[in-house]
């Protein structure tokens, strides 16, 4: 019998076996098996699945024609097991949006779901009618185009998910969400060998279903806290799955945190990282790190270098990360998790790539012209004492104007605030400047801390909505909104 049949059959005792009462128990068995196999595997290739492409078929060179539907479907996300999921395209995660600086986007969207939907384009600068927000909803049965222009400058990682109105955490748990790649012409790291790593967790019942707690439940009353966690960690759809690296090899990661709640403190022992990008793309010199938080929504572009010796074997891993109140701290909450497994293989070591010392300019927005500075005060469920509603319009800005927004979490859990439509720069956090400048579009805002942000309102009128990206948080009220006039 070969590897993969008995592990086939091993997890076929498993569902069969009344002790396993829970699908997730079944997960945590099975992971050491694909461990134990991903050495035999990775010898033919990488066992991490790169999502799937959106296939253009426009024939114009600068413009991206597209299809996505949103429907239900029955995937297997755990080993053994069919789950009914919702999915982009028939595929969890969804496929990623690729496009270039200046092209023309053109997404035919079908709503096949029972419900409403829409699609946000995280972090893309785009006119406000094209921004899936709770103010755009797309009934069941129904198709929308999405037209947009990708403005010059804004090469990053970026992703889409559901934004309709108390619908975004149950349809992204279901499984919608999917990355999107901006690329330059002048990419400077364009010939490093790059990977896509959409994180994201979740959390099953025993028959495998998705489970999505009771509000009034014990569960539910802790996921209206945290955020919903879930036990089971996927990398682009997959538990564990490996990749190869040959000894001193350098490969570009893109990460994209697609989880509800779950903020990833990632660590990769053994290897040299290079924290090159966030949200809105590339830093304009590389930062070495040990480790790096990527709370909801956020992306980074990181740089690593395999230093391991041939044959050896290392891990990306979740290290634990207290963002949570006592009250509601997971008891589990400590616990180490695994991500993705690296394998080195046994070529001979690679030549360390040459990296610029300089990535590309980024351009620090004027901070001595600023029409208005406005406070953010996040509280458990409230920004500035307000709970979220459609119909009232929280700040009113300007277009041609900067503004300087001071985010005071004042409780303590963090809060990854997120602005619609507009990238800012983070100018400082507790007073302490930001050491390096980046284009973001989320800033997680630690227990008790205060941070900075400028931004500024070129174009694009319209009610952007302010955020928790903790999405019960932003269903719950923490959500408010913007209008650019
Ligand atoms: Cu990821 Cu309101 O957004
Ligand atoms: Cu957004
Ligand atoms: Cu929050």
């Amino acid at each position: 019998m070969t590897v993969v049949t008995t592990l086939m059959v091993v997890i076929a005792m498993f569902l069969g076996a009344p002790a396993v009462r829970d699908a997730a128990e079944v997960v945590h068995r099975v992971v050491p098996m694909y461990d134990a196999r991903s050495r035999a595997l990775v010898l033919a290739g990488d066992t991490l699945a790169r999502p799937p492409v959106l296939e253009n078929r426009s024939r114009d060179p600068h413009t991206m024609e597209v299809s996505l539907t949103a429907k239900r479907a029955r995937l297997s996300l755990l080993p053994g097991v069919e789950t009914d999921v919702f999915a982009y395209n028939g595929s969890i995660p969804g496929p990623t949006l690729e496009v270039r600086e200046g092209d023309r986007v053109i997404v035919h969207f079908r709503n096949e779901l029972p419900e409403e939907t829409t699609v946000h384009w995280h972090g893309l600068h785009i006119p406000w009618s094209m921004d899936g927000s709770p103010f755009h909803p797309i009934p069941a049965g129904a198709q929308v185009d999405f037209t947009f222009t990708i403005p010059a400058g804004t090469a990053g990682t970026y992703w889409y998910h559901p934004h309709a109105l108390h619908r975004a955490q149950s349809q992204l748990a279901r499984g919608l969400y999917g990355a999107i790649i901006v690329r330059a012409a002048d990419d400077p790291l364009s010939s490093v060998p790059e990977k896509l790593l959409v994180l994201n967790d979740n959390r099953f019942r025993a028959d495998g279903s998705i489970d999505l707690a009771e509000p009034q439940s014990p569960q539910g009353r802790i996921d209206f806290e945290n955020g919903r966690e879930g036990d089971v960690l996927f990398v682009n759809g997959q538990i564990v799955p490996a990749i190869r690296l040959r000894p001193g090899e350098t490969q570009r990661w893109r990460v994209v945190n697609a989880s509800a709640a779950r903020v990833y403190r990632l660590a990769l022992p053994g290897v040299e990282i290079l924290h090159v990008g966030s949200d809105g793309g590339l830093f304009e010199r590389p930062v070495p790190v040990d480790e790096i938080l990527v709370a909801n929504s956020e992306r980074v572009e990181l740089l690593v270098r395999g230093t391991g010796t041939p044959g050896s074997r290392t891990l990306l891993q979740d290290l634990p990360y207290d963002r949570y109140i006592p009250q509601t701290r997971p008891a589990d909450w400590e616990q180490t998790r695994e991500l993705l497994s690296v394998q080195y293989t046994d070529e001979p070591p690679a030549s360390p790539a040459a990296i610029p010392a300089t990535l590309r300019h980024v351009e620090p927005l004027d901070t001595t012209h600023v029409a208005t500075t406005r406070v953010m005060v996040l509280t458990q469920g409230f920004i500035n004492n307000r709970a979220m509603d459609m119909n009232r319009v929280d700040e009113h800005g300007s277009l041609g104007t900067t503004e300087i927004w001071e985010i005071d979490n004042l409780v303590g859990m963090d809060h990854p605030f997120h602005l619609h439509g507009f990238r800012f720069q983070v100018l400082d956090r507790n007073g302490v400047p930001e050491p390096y400048r980046s284009w973001k579009d989320t800033v997680n805002v630690p227990e008790h801390e205060s941070v900075r942000i400028v931004v500024r309102f070129e174009d694009y009128a319209g009610k952007w909505m302010f955020h928790c990206h903790i999405l019960e948080h932003e269903e719950n009220g923490m959500m408010g909104i913007l209008e650019i006039r």
